[in-house]
């Protein structure tokens, strides 16, 4: 009996491992501190800035790839509208080691249907937001960052509505913050504001449209 539960045990340790999902010691490491920048390629010459932050010190399972998703649902986001890309992927260089990479992943606001909802947000503007994840060897937070918008309809071909950044981050912010829940999971969410990791105004934005050089940090706790 007990040998049977000893190798049971064994067997487990693999798997323990496999997912090791223990929570981080630090909430993010400034892209600028490893040569890279707080302001995404668009690949039109300028940059989205990356304008909210996903703690590292939030529950691990919220910064996995399912995890982001399924927290975005309980804020009224949604993965693309099937999953078909409306422009290419923009990328990011989160001074982490790992150089200019592309974004994880795209989720916008669904209007209170996960289906169909993000193609609506498509067709007539709205939130959306890209994700990338601080992980190479030399700054390995776990951290989110994420570039938060506020477009217009695809007749403007998503092109950023007037101060279309720092709207799309508080948007996203006060969604967020508080209480919120999604299938199995209920969240609760702090926010600070941090300064300092990009230049405020429209130095190398994308469209040259002027944010406030507020980084929101959001703490999100699985509860
Ligand atoms: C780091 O994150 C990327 C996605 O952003 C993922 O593809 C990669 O496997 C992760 N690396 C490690 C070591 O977990
Ligand atoms: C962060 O800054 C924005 C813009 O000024 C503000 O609306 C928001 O209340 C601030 N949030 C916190 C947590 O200080």
């Amino acid at each position: 009996m007990h040998a049977g539960l000893n190798l049971l045990a064994l067997a487990l340790v693999p798997f323990a491992f496999a997912t090791p999902l223990a929570k981080r010691a630090v909430a993010y490491y400034a892209p600028t501190a490893g040569g890279g920048s707080e302001l995404d390629n668009a690949g039109s010459g300028g940059g989205e800035p990356l304008n909210v932050i996903i703690s590292g010190l939030s529950s691990p399972e919220v910064l996995t790839d399912d995890g982001i998703v399924n927290f975005a649902h309980a804020l009224g986001y949604s993965r693309e509208c099937l999953d078909i890309h409306s422009g290419a992927p923009q990328t990011a260089n989160l001074g982490d080691g790992n150089g200019w990479v592309d974004q994880l992943i795209e989720i916008r606001e669904d209007y209170g249907s996960s289906s169909i909802g993000t193609c609506l947000e498509s067709l007539v503007g709205g939130n959306h937001f890209r994700v990338w994840r601080q992980n190479g060897t030399s700054a390995d937070s776990g951290a989110l960052f994420l570039a938060v918008s506020k477009e217009e309809d695809l007749s403007e071909h998503h092109t950023i509505v007037a101060n279309g950044y720092n709207i799309g981050r508080n948007l996203l912010v006060s969604a967020a913050l508080g209480t919120t829940s999604a299938g199995d999971y209920t969240y609760s969410t702090t926010a600070e504001n941090v300064t300092g990791l990009i230049a405020a105004g429209s130095t190398g934005v994308n469209h040259g449209i002027a944010q406030d050089g507020i980084v929101t940090v959001l703490t999100v706790t699985i509860v």
